[in-house]
């Protein structure tokens, strides 16, 4: 059985999430979504909301859990090697490179990039935040409970 592990902030998840997520369970059998508890900056939404959030997506058809710690110590926890990171541009390259780089070096998992739908490919969770908190129009970038969750958040 093929195993993918698509780890994340997902504060909020967008739609590139949703996509890379959603092909992800084409090409592989199992799917385990992991939600980092803390992430580098202070979260928008609790870790229970943002797991909460990805299984309204997707109910039970992948796993969402959260994790502390090192991702490779969590992906031996859940029992999956390949971690699935979508690619947005070059840009994300460098950084993604060397993550994959390190994850193999420190217990040889490996990573498999998925190349962004071209039509989210502007997206990112930080920028949903920044457009919503100054009043822009962010329904059509999220999934629709996800708007409704950065309604209730910001009036
Ligand atoms: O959505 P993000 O913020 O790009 O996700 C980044 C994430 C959570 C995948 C990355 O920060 C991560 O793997 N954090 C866990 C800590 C870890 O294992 N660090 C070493 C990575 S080489």
């Amino acid at each position: 059985m093929t195993a993918a592990l698509c780890p994340g902030s997902f504060d909020p998840p967008t739609n590139g999430h949703i996509d890379v997520i959603e092909r992800c369970l084409r090409v592989f059998d199992r799917v385990v979504v992991a939600v980092v508890r803390n992430p580098s900056k202070e979260p928008m939404f609790s870790v229970e909301d943002r797991v909460d959030m990805i299984r309204k997506s997707f109910g039970e058809r992948v796993e969402v859990e959260s994790f502390d710690g090192l991702l490779v110590d969590f992906a031996k926890a859940v029992g999956v090697d390949v971690i699935v990171k979508g690619l947005r541009a070059v840009g994300d390259f460098d950084y993604e490179l060397q993550m994959a780089q390190m994850n193999r070096s420190l217990a040889g998992v490996e990573t498999v990039f998925m190349p962004t739908n071209p039509e989210w490919s502007y997206l990112s969770s930080s920028l949903v935040r920044e457009v919503a908190r100054l009043g822009g129009e962010y329904r059509g970038l999220v999934p629709e409970h996800v708007a409704a969750a950065l309604e209730e958040r910001l009036g």
